[in-house]
């Protein structure tokens, strides 16, 4: 039976070393937590890296066997590719150009870049091993934006999706990486490219037809005679995972303790991975703000702000830990009292039932990032109110905000709007909470991760009769 074989840069699960032995734990983000609910259907397979160097041939075989049972394939980078490909290339010019953070931090070398194109096709070897006729190749993410081609010089006729789970950026942005041309034409190898939302879709499709010389009519790009279709497919969360989990004891036991703890104040909940793409800095001016502002609500309110390690090797995430840490330490130095402390820092990540017992005791949660493809962090919020109560705060700038319109949306770099937005949501009546929140379960839900495949593979197939009709 033919079955799909995902690529992604992450597997779902990351291995770490612990005296000398190996540990498997779930990986962070939203593409791992995403598909991680969904890819073991049928005889599916993930190949990707697995987190960490892995140099001795013995310690390889025992890490594959052990991700065969997950039906998971293994592709092993040396050190140097991952200082390159991953931190460089990948983390140091596509993540800040893709987030509009080009003038700050992007960071175009050259040796990066070979890199990038070696690490692709190494991919793209693991991939053909393990690829059979009539299996479908869903490639995901900036990290191989090259594989799609790579793919299709050696398989021609194969089904080939790709995926991006970050945002497309503007073509004024894009056109400054040296490399433009080759990226799209590698992107251009799938059958169909996936994206969050139409502006990502109207961007990717004007970069594409400004650099390169193809073709386009409305969503379908024409290329060596080829036809390839760009579609927005808005990613869902496994919305039931996450209304069941509350009933769960774990889930339970977490909630009386957030309760004793913080039980006569108000929740504002902030959970996102280590990045200056979330706004993090940006939201605790705003938070100091409300505290120098409205000094009323001093002890009526705990921000709770999870934010999880991640690229903490690239120099610009340590930069932003270190004024994290400092900002945090000066806001609570400044407001706390003896029996309160504004903010509640942890620099760590969560086991799901603790994540959730927070999302179902946060009567807020503050979700701002400055750019942001999706933000599954907004959806897994909605999906555990069970009691349709809490309010969600949104940025205009998360692909999440197109949908969840009943959140209450702001600008992030607007201090003074998140302050006030903090407080109206805070004391919001209990009756317009209702009614937010049923309007955003019910897109939640319908909306969810099951569908986002099925309509994503649906297309696919589609795009590849419209091919065949064309012959
Ligand atoms: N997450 C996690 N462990 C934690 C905190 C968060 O696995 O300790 C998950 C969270 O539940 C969500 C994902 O990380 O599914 C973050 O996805 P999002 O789309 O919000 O942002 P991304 O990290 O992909 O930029
Ligand atoms: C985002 C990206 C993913 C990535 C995740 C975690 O969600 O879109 O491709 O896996 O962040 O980042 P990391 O660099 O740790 O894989």
């Amino acid at each position: 039976m033919p079955k799909t074989i995902i690529v992604s840069n992450r597997l779902p699960v990351k291995i770490t070393e612990q005296d000398g032995e190996y540990e498997l734990s779930p990986s962070e983000g939203g593409l791992a937590t995403g598909l991680g609910s969904i890819y073991k259907q049928n005889n599916n397979l993930w190949v990707g890296w697995p987190g960490l160097e892995i140099t001795d041939e013995n310690d390889r075989k025992k890490v594959t066997r052990e991700l065969q049972e997950l039906s998971l394939v293994p592709v092993f980078l040396s050190q140097e590719e991952i200082n390159q490909y991953y931190e460089g290339f990948s983390n140091s010019v596509l993540w800040p150009v893709f987030h509009y953070y080009a003038s700050t931090y992007a960071n175009y070398e050259q040796s990066n870049w070979d890199y990038y194109q070696r690490v692709n096709r190494i991919f793209m070897e693991v991939v053909l091993k393990v690829a059979e006729p009539g299996d479908t190749i869903w490639v995901h993410d900036y990290q191989l934006l090259l594989l799609p081609a790579l793919i299709r010089k050696a398989q021609p006729e194969i089904s080939i999706g790709f995926f991006l789970h970050i945002p497309f950026p503007s073509y004024e942005m894009f056109r400054l990486i040296p490399w433009r041309a080759q990226l799209l034409e590698g992107v251009l190898g799938s059958d169909l490219i996936g994206f969050h939302t139409y502006d990502d879709v109207r961007h990717f499709i004007n970069a594409a037809t400004r650099i390169l010389p193809v073709n386009s009519s409305a969503n379908i790009i024409t290329a060596d005679d080829r036809t390839i279709v760009a579609e927005a497919f808005p990613i869902g969360i496994d919305d039931k995972k996450y209304s069941s989990l509350p009933d769960e004891p774990e889930v339970q036991k977490n909630i009386k303790l957030i309760q004793a703890n913080f039980g006569n104040t108000k929740l504002i909940l902030s959970i996102d991975r280590l990045d200056y793409s979330k706004g993090i800095i940006q939201r605790l001016n705003a938070f100091e703000y409300l505290l120098t502002h409205y000094p009323e609500i001093k002890g009526k309110m705990t921000f709770y702000m999870i934010v999880v390690p991640s690229r903490d090797t690239v120099p610009q995430y340590a930069h932003l830990r270190q004024e994290i840490d400092k900002l945090v330490g000066n806001i609570n130095s400044l407001h706390r009292t003896v029996e309160w402390t504004p903010i509640q820092y942890f620099y760590r990540s969560f086991p799901i039932e603790m994540l959730s017992a927070l999302y179902s005791s946060a009567a807020v949660c503050l979700v701002s990032p400055m750019r942001d493809g999706m933000n599954l962090v907004s959806k897994e919020y909605v999906a555990s109110r069970v009691y349709n109560d809490g309010v969600l705060i949104l940025s205009e700038m998360a692909g999440a905000s197109k949908e969840l319109i009943d959140a209450l949306i702001v600008n992030p770099n607007n201090t003074e709007e998140v302050a006030k937005t903090i407080v109206k949501a805070a004391y919001m009546p209990l009756q317009e909470q209702r009614t937010r929140m049923t309007q955003m379960r019910q897109i939640v839900s319908k909306f969810n991760i099951s569908h986002w495949v099925k309509i994503f593979m649906d297309k696919l197939e589609e795009v590849k009769q419209l091919q065949r009709s064309m012959q």
